[in-house]
């Protein structure tokens, strides 16, 4: 056992993860990309490269992250590029994406210096996400062209489009998306040369319909043999490959709630928890049974809201237990903060051979060093 707190990795899982995103690709003759803002643990890249090749990035940094440690050029989109960055980003990437037809008109003189295929980020206007949070197509978003906005002819220089309207949805979410998407800008595939559908597809879900995703994009492919098509997925990758490893410290016992004080946080360490909000799964634990010793769960840092509750547990806990929380790798790892300067969670693999390896500690340099 790794002294906690710390994010373990379970390498068997990835790989069946993999193994079944790869076997989708090859099925349907389509190209699948990791989605960095997922997932980004680059030590682990050597296992990915074993599956697929190629990353999407959001952001400058996730572009230098493709070419140094995924070895190819990423396929960026970013909600806004500055001129101050541009320049770089375009050195690292293959296609780009814009989000706006003003950002393409600023940026594609720059980018047709570096051959970058160009693509426009599309609004359908449609999605079957019903959090706002997650929906890219709320009123008023500022994600993507709409149809209104686009004329009969993309100007030139465009040679794909890209829509991301998904989250942890189904092969019949996207089915519906399809259908509207063709409606509404159909008439401009046959301008164009691929057709990146975003992420949000929960292919390693297991109550995924494989089957269905492969039949909707092969009849796809069919309609339009022409289009290269690529997804996105993040978090498909590495949903439920790995959990958060923390230590009851304390048991404090107001107004009849108790609460196990953890070495972790949600605010810092889970923070999709209280974003979302969701409640996360406690290894052995279950929802809370009364005659049943139940516990709220405490994080470490001073927020009063970074708790979360209530779960039962067959025994009482005591300080010293291991609390595991499930499936909080995907955007967990990448969104974490040392907000109050908590410890951070170490960076464990458990190999296929069972084996613990630790991938990175940190330690108050880290914290540090983000300040001045
Ligand atoms: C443009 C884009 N592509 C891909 C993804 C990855 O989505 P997911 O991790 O839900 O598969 C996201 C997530 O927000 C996104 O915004």
């Amino acid at each position: 056992m790794f002294p906690t707190p710390c994010y373990i990795l379970n390498e068997k899982d990835f790989r069946k993860n993999l193994t079944l995103i790869r076997s989708v690709a090859e099925q349907a003759d389509v190209q699948i990309i990791l989605a960095f803002k997922a997932f980004a643990l680059w030590s682990v890249f050597p296992i990915v490269k074993e599956y697929i090749t190629h990353s999407t990035a959001s952001s400058l940094y996730e572009a230098k992250l493709a070419v140094e440690q995924m070895g190819n050029k990423a396929h960026t989109y970013a909600p806004a590029y500055s001129d101050k960055e541009f320049d770089q980003i375009a050195s690292l990437s293959s296609h780009i994406t814009f989000n706006s037809l003003n950002q393409f008109q600023r940026f594609y003189p720059k980018a047709k210096k570096y051959n970058i295929s160009c693509g426009l980020r599309i609004n359908p206007q449609y999605s079957e996400v019903t959090t706002d949070l997650y929906n890219p197509c709320a009123v008023g978003s500022r994600l993507g062209v709409t149809a209104q906005q686009l004329s009969t002819q993309l100007p030139e220089g465009i040679e794909g489009l890209h829509f991301h309207t998904l989250c942890e949805s189904k092969s019949y979410d996207l089915e519906k998306t399809l259908t509207v998407v063709e409606e509404k800008m159909g008439h401009l595939f046959s301008q164009i040369k691929w057709l990146n559908m975003g992420g949000g597809h929960l292919l390693t879900h297991k109550e995924y319909d494989i089957e269905h995703l492969i039949t909707v994009l092969k009849r796809f492919k069919a309609k339009y043999p022409y289009l290269h098509i690529i997804l996105e997925p993040g978090s498909a990758f590495a949903w439920q490959a790995g959990c958060l490893h923390s230590t009851v410290l304390d048991i404090v016992d107001n107004d009849g709630i108790k609460t196990a004080m953890l070495d972790v946080s949600f605010a810092c360490h889970m923070p999709d928890c209280l974003e979302m909000p969701y409640k996360p799964t406690i290894r052995g634990a279950y929802e809370p049974t009364k005659g049943k010793p139940t516990y709220r769960m405490g994080g470490n840092s001073c927020l009063s809201g970074d708790f979360y509750g209530d779960w039962s547990f067959d025994k009482p806990l005591k300080v010293g237990d291991t609390i595991i929380f499930e499936d909080m790798l995907h955007y967990t790892t990448v969104k974490t903060t040392m907000f109050n300067g908590v410890t951070h969670p170490s960076i464990v693999l458990l190999t296929k051979n069972n084996k613990l390896k630790l991938l990175k500690e940190f330690c108050y340099e880290d914290y540090k060093s983000r300040m001045s």
